[in-house]
C-alpha cells in the first residue's frame, strides 16, 4: 500500500483527483469505480474543476458506483444515484449510458446484483476503484464480518453505519436498513484501488486497517491483499499511524523508489 499524507482535506482532495485524472488521461475509456459520502466530495469538485478548466474528458469513461440503499428510487434526494448526479455527473461530460449505480428500488435485488457483476465483467473490469472508509472499517457497505471473497449482494447495515449516515436524513428511522453493495471480492478485482479518508473520527480505524492484521471485522484491511492500493489521508485521519515517518520518506523519495521498485 502506498500511503500519502496530505496537509488537510483540500490537499487530500486535490491529490486524489490528480491520481484519477492521470488514469483518465492515460486511458480515455477508463472504467472508474466511484464512492459516495462526505469524503469524496472535494475530490469530485476538483475533478469538475479539471473538466471545466483543463478539458479533462469523461466522454468515454465508464463508471460503476459501489453501493445504494435498498428502497430508494434513483431520484430520491438521499439516494446515492442522486448524490452522484448532484456532485459529479451533471457537471462533467460523462455519457449517461456509461453510468452504473446499483438500483435501490429494483423488484429483484438478487437478480440485479448478478446483472451488475455481469456489467462490470463486460466492461473489462474496473481499472481504478475509489473508496471511502466507514467508522466501522467498511469499504462500500461491506460491514464487519463480510466475507473477504464476497460479491455484489444485499447487506444489512450496522447500527453504527445507520447512526453515522443519519446526518443526511430527517430522522434516524428514515435511514434504510439494507443496501446493495459491491463485495470485497468484487472490489479486490479492480486493477487499482484508491482509498481516501479524512478527519479525526477516522484516525483509529485508519491505523487499524493499514497497520493491523487482515480481518473480515474491518473489511478495509482487505486492501492489504491488493497489489496496487493507494491511500490518501489528511493529517487528522493519519494521526494514529505509527510508521508515518516511513510513509513520508517513501513519498518524498518517490522517484528513487519508482526506479528501484517500478511503481
Ligand atoms: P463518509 O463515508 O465519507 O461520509 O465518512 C465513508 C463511508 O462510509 O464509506
Amino acid at each position: 500500500m502506498e500511503i500519502i499524507i496530505a496537509k488537510n482535506y483540500d490537499e487530500m482532495s486535490k491529490i486524489s483527483a490528480g491520481i484519477i485524472a492521470c488514469e483518465i488521461r492515460k486511458r480515455h475509456d477508463l472504467v472508474l469505480g466511484l464512492a459516495t459520502g462526505d469524503t469524496p466530495i472535494g475530490t469530485y469538485n476538483a475533478l469538475v474543476d479539471m473538466h471545466k478548466k483543463d478539458g479533462l474528458d469523461f466522454s468515454k469513461v465508464k463508471s460503476f458506483n459501489l453501493d445504494e440503499y435498498i428502497g430508494l428510487a434513483p431520484l430520491h434526494p438521499n439516494s446515492y444515484n442522486f448524490f452522484m448526479r448532484e456532485n459529479l455527473f451533471k457537471h462533467i461530460n460523462i455519457n449517461s449510458e456509461n453510468v452504473y449505480v446499483p438500483q435501490g428500488n429494483t423488484d429483484d435485488p438478487e437478480e440485479f446484483c448478478l446483472w451488475y457483476e455481469e456489467q462490470i465483467r463486460k466492461a473489462g473490469g474496473i481499472d481504478l476503484q475509489v473508496l471511502g472508509i466507514g467508522s466501522d472499517g467498511h469499504i462500500a457497505f461491506n460491514e464487519p464480518g463480510s466475507s473477504l471473497a464476497s460479491r455484489t449482494r444485499v447487506k444489512a447495515l450496522l447500527k453504527q453505519t445507520i447512526e453515522d449516515n443519519s446526518r443526511f436524513f430527517d430522522k434516524i428511522d428514515a435511514v434504510p436498513r439494507f443496501a446493495i453493495t459491491m463485495g470485497v471480492g468484487t472490489i479486490l478485482e479492480a486493477k487499482k484501488l484508491l482509498l481516501i479518508a479524512s478527519g479525526k473520527k477516522k484516525a483509529d480505524v485508519v491505523a487499524e486497517f493499514i497497520e493491523g492484521p487482515v480481518t473480515s471485522q474491518i473489511t478495509a484491511t482487505a486492501l492489504q491483499l491488493h497489489s496496487y492500493a493507494t491511500v490518501v489521508l489528511d493529517l487528522d485521519a493519519a494521526s494514529k499511524l505509527k510508521r508515518t515517518e516511513y510513509y513520508n520518506w517513501v513519498r518524498d523519495n518517490k522517484q528513487l523508489v519508482q526506479k528501484k521498485v517500478g511503481r
